[in-house]
């Protein structure tokens, strides 16, 4: 089998993951923040749990993109730094900003997440560096501009709602209903601005890793908004009826 052929089969598979993922985590919610629960065998603080799950997204990526043939094509280089821009954040900055509790996670959990992550970094940095053609005239291309746009907006998105929850939890008196902005509308704006920036990364990348990840990214989290939005609406009974979970005005 050739590398070619190989790629293709491992995004093929992750998008295969994602329909059985989407339907077990509408069943049984991820244990971990909010939705953690006994059960799932021995736990590891939360925040280091995160950084060791996150950091090959950050890490392995990096390491696998160098050893692409055309690591130094301008495109690869201007496609790396998106990707970095989110995931130091993710991996690192978020993690260690994040208030602090005593909370914990599954290991479970983070080995999961963990070997989805090396997977991942290992389709996305190939394609970039590696297996994708990406000439510098890509720049200029419709889809991706459009798609720098939304993992742009869908980056700010995100990074915003995930800040004013932070502040929400370091006021203490645990979870309370988020108010303003993005929250108006939809529960977990923090994940529909996940969900657009890598559909904007599938976009501006125009390949199968891209929309596997994409698509493996809205298997997560759509089901778990739908948990968050249960949450909100059990615990707090004037929650706003008018706000969705996801999609403002629909869903
Ligand atoms: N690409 C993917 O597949 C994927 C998968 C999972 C997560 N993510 C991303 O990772 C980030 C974090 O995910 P998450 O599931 O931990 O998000 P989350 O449940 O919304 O929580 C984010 C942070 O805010 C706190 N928080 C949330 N709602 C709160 C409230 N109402 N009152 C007080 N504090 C509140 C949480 O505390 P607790 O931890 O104590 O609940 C946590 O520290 C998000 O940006 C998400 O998009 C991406």
């Amino acid at each position: 089998m050739s590398e070619v052929e190989l790629h293709r089969a491992l995004a093929l598979g992750v998008i295969a993951t994602a329909l059985p993922t989407w339907f077990a985590l509408r069943h049984v919610s991820a244990p971990y923040g909010r939705h953690a629960r006994a059960g799932f065998g021995p736990t590891v603080p939360a925040r280091l749990g995160w950084i060791v799950m996150e950091s090959p997204a950050c890490v392995a990526w990096l390491a696998v993109y160098a050893l692409g043939s055309r690591a130094l094509g301008l495109v690869p280089l201007v496609l790396l730094a998106f990707w970095q821009l989110h995931y130091v954040h993710r991996a690192f900055v978020q993690p260690l900003t994040w208030p602090r509790d005593d909370k914990r996670t599954p290991a479970l959990i983070v080995a999961l997440a963990m070997v989805f992550n090396v997977v991942n970094a290992y389709l996305n940095a190939r394609q970039v560096s590696e297996l994708g053609r990406y000439a510098v005239n890509w720049l200029y291309e419709p889809r991706f501009i459009a798609g720098a746009v939304l993992f742009l907006g869908g980056l700010y998105v995100n990074v915003r709602a995930d800040r004013e929850l932070c502040a929400l939890k370091a006021g203490g008196a645990g979870y309370r209903v988020p108010r303003g902005r993005l929250f108006r509308l939809v529960s977990c704006p923090n994940y529909a601005g996940e969900i657009v920036e890598w559909l904007g990364w599938a976009l501006m990348t125009s390949s199968l890793a891209g929309l596997a990840f994409a698509l493996f990214t809205a298997s997560n989290l759509v089901p778990r908004a739908r948990s968050h939005h249960a949450f909100y609406r059990e615990r707090f009974p004037d929650y706003p009826p008018e706000r969705r979970a996801l999609i403002p005005w629909v869903w």
